[in-house]
């Protein structure tokens, strides 16, 4: 299999990839508003086709960037936005959904999810995605930002558990998810999107992410990368505004990482040993 058939399978059995592209902060300034198009038609290139957004990136401007850069490439692509929780009613999600198909000048949202709990109508939010659903307009929908306690709340609500993927704050420095949230969505059949893969670059400048990427003459980053894409049932959705960036992050799936490295990277970035509070950027 080469690297540009990686993927992850949803509840429905449908194969998702397990590489996309993040754009929160993208869209927003109009002097790097090229450099970002480019960015993000490379990576479709290269097969970096789920595209990840939300109404609240630039107050939709992620959105319109998107509709800019890969209007013409929409069926190749698979698009995951996200509603704010003060929309999280029934007749909210389905007002926050036509305002985003719009900016993406799409009729369909491939992932809709809810973007973190606060506040909403959590019966309402699924009775919208489900309408949504319904009518075409959105292909499944998801959660962002529910630790184990609120997904088992969810699970528990009338078709909670048509719930198709929860993205997350995961990456090799921040590990919490392992200790009961991830085995939770494994049993459940669902794949955890693991956004920051890269940290929001907050990776420690020097680590044995160093000594790896030096020995294997790649980036320290594109082994953090490869690190995530090495969970079972997780994708990652790190966000690149440059080229160089896109396919170095591309080039992380080729990279598979030994018993030895892994063992190396456990000992300075170790698991959970016991529950940690979902983090949240
Ligand atoms: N659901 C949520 O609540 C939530 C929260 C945060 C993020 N997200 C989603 O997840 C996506 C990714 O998360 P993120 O943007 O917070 O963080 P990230 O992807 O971990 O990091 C992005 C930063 O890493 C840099 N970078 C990317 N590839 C690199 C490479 N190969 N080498 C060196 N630096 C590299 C980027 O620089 P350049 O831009 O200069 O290339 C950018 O500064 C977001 O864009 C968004 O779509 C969701």
């Amino acid at each position: 299999m080469t690297s540009l058939q990686k993927t992850v399978q949803l509840p429905s059995g449908e194969q998702i990839p397990a590489l996309g592209q993040g754009t929160w902060e993208m869209g927003e300034k109009s002097r790097a508003r090229a450099d970002e198009i480019e960015a993000l038609q490379t990576g479709v290139d290269l097969g970096l086709t789920l595209i990840d957004t939300a109404e609240m990136y630039g107050d939709g401007d992620s959105e319109k960037l998107i509709a800019e850069a890969l209007g013409h490439r929409r069926n190749e692509l698979f698009i995951v936005s996200k509603v704010y929780p003060h929309n999280g009613s029934e007749t909210g999600v389905k007002a926050a959904c036509e305002r985003s198909l719009k900016r993406l000048q799409t009729d369909c949202i491939d992932l809709y999810l809810l973007h973190w709990r606060g506040g909403e109508d959590l019966e309402g939010v699924i009775a919208g995605f489900e309408n949504l659903k319904a009518a075409g307009k959105i292909r499944h929908w998801g959660v962002s930002n529910f630790d184990t306690e609120d997904m088992v709340e969810l699970f528990a609500l009338e078709n909670g558990n048509r719930c198709a993927s929860n993205q997350i704050l995961y990456n090799v420095a921040r590990r919490g998810p392992e200790f009961d949230l991830l085995p939770w969505m494994r049993e459940r059949n669902m794949p955890a999107m693991a956004y920051s893969p890269v940290d929001h670059s907050r990776l420690p400048k020097q680590s044995v992410l160093n000594d790896i990427a030096e020995a294997r003459g790649v980036s320290p980053t594109q082994i953090a990368l490869a690190w995530v894409l090495q969970q079972p049932g997780v994708l990652a959705i790190p966000k690149a505004s440059t080229i160089a960036h896109v396919k170095e992050n591309a080039a992380a799936r080729d990279i598979e990482l030994s018993s030895e490295e892994l063992a190396q990277i456990d000992a300075q970035f170790k698991p959970p040993k016991s529950k940690r509070p979902l983090e949240m950027l």
